[in-house]
């Protein structure tokens, strides 16, 4: 069964094409400079950008993989959550082609799709728990199957990627910031400041990172009115220790954290042997280490796709869909598509 996936839920256009589980390829075009110029994603941007490349990443794809649109048996999109008009520009793109190709056509929770990724590189073993880690999202679930996952715990305030693109900010740097905050806490002493692990006084699975991003940002603050404080602040190579140090404290907090909430979600639930790190913030190197560290420790398995398939990508998309379709689900044409905030509801139907 050959897959086309569409991924367009915030600023990455992103196609792929993919075979009975195995990707052929993948083509992406970032805005992540058009937006670092405002801070932040600007959607009515982001749905421009999106309408502008979408039609030329198809035809790239195509050639790419010498195959034949007419080839394409599953029509695959992000349907949320996201920028409603950036997943717009998608969904219709689409619905377009599903319709006139005659192919089968499936909107697929671009969370799921995240989670699901780690299968394009190893096995994926259900039932696993699932820590989603992005820049909009901080979830657990309990993952019983690619059609299954269900929510044991989210961030009730900021996503934990939101908090390090927006600590990032007042340290000044650009917008994503969260990688490159852990390229500098990689050189920084994390016991430098200790910021605090929040949220962990409960017997929950939920996180609160909103604190944590204001007590880290009120202490950068006050350290940028010391004049020893260099400026400007440019890269890894030449940033000053204060800085590393601020990376590496904060980054500690949220790591601590993350996995602290992971440990309890495993001990709730013993039969989950496997666990699944997915979301751009699984690029982190700490998390990464911690996650194996922990996982090993309890003699389970940690499963962490590489970072190009952490981030958004059409790949997870293409993949997800094809496990899916191999089970028969799809969706009528008259599919709604889900914006940040909302539940992508469970409304695929299923063939015999
Ligand atoms: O999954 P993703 O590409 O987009 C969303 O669906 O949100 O995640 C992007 C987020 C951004 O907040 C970015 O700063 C963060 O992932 N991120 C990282 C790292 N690489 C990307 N955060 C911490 N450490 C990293 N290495
Ligand atoms: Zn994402």
């Amino acid at each position: 069964m050959l897959c086309l996936g569409v991924e367009s839920s915030c600023d990455e256009t992103a196609l792929a094409l993919v075979e009975d589980g195995v990707l052929l390829h993948s083509v992406l075009a970032t805005q992540a400079d058009m937006h670092a110029l405002f801070g932040g994603v600007v959607p009515e941007l982001a749905s421009r950008e999106h309408y502008r490349f979408v039609g030329s990443l198809f035809d790239e794809l195509m050639q790419r993989t010498s195959k034949r649109a007419s080839d394409i048996d599953l029509v695959t999109v992000a349907r949320g959550p996201g920028l409603l008009g950036s997943l717009l520009v998608g969904v219709a793109f689409a619905k377009g082609l599903a319709l006139g190709l005659g192919a089968r056509f499936l909107g697929v929770n671009h969370l799921h799709a995240h989670l699901l990724a780690a299968g394009l590189e190893q096995p994926l073993t259900f039932p696993a728990l699932g820590l989603l880690v992005s820049g909009g999202h901080t979830h657990l679930y309990h993952i019983e199957s690619p059609w299954k996952c269900i929510p044991l715990g989210r961030t009730l305030d900021d996503a934990a990627g939101e908090a390090f693109d927006k600590v990032a900010k007042v340290l000044g740097l650009s917008y994503p910031g969260g990688k490159l905050m852990d390229a500098l806490a990689r050189e920084g002493r994390a016991d430098s400041v200790v910021f605090p692990r929040p949220y962990l006084d409960n017997d929950n699975l939920d996180f609160s990172f909103s604190g944590l991003k204001t007590a880290a940002s009120s202490h950068i603050q006050q350290a940028l009115q010391s004049p020893t404080w260099p400026r400007p602040l440019c890269s890894v190579e030449e940033a000053p220790h204060q800085l590393k140090d601020c990376c590496a404290a904060f980054n500690a907090a949220v790591v601590d954290t993350l996995c602290k909430k992971t440990k309890r979600a495993l001990d709730k639930i013993p039969q989950l042997q496997t666990l699944i790190l997915a979301g751009g913030v699984a690029c982190n190197s700490l998390l990464r280490q911690r996650i194996t560290a922990l996982m090993k420790s309890r003699g389970g398995r940690a499963l962490i796709p590489s970072p190009h398939l952490c981030t958004d990508n059409a790949a997870m998309i293409a993949y997800a869909g094809w496990l899916l379709g191999k089970e028969g689900f799809y969706h009528h044409l008259n599919m709604e598509t889900i914006p940040r905030g909302r539940a992508v509801p469970d409304d695929m139907q299923r063939r015999p």
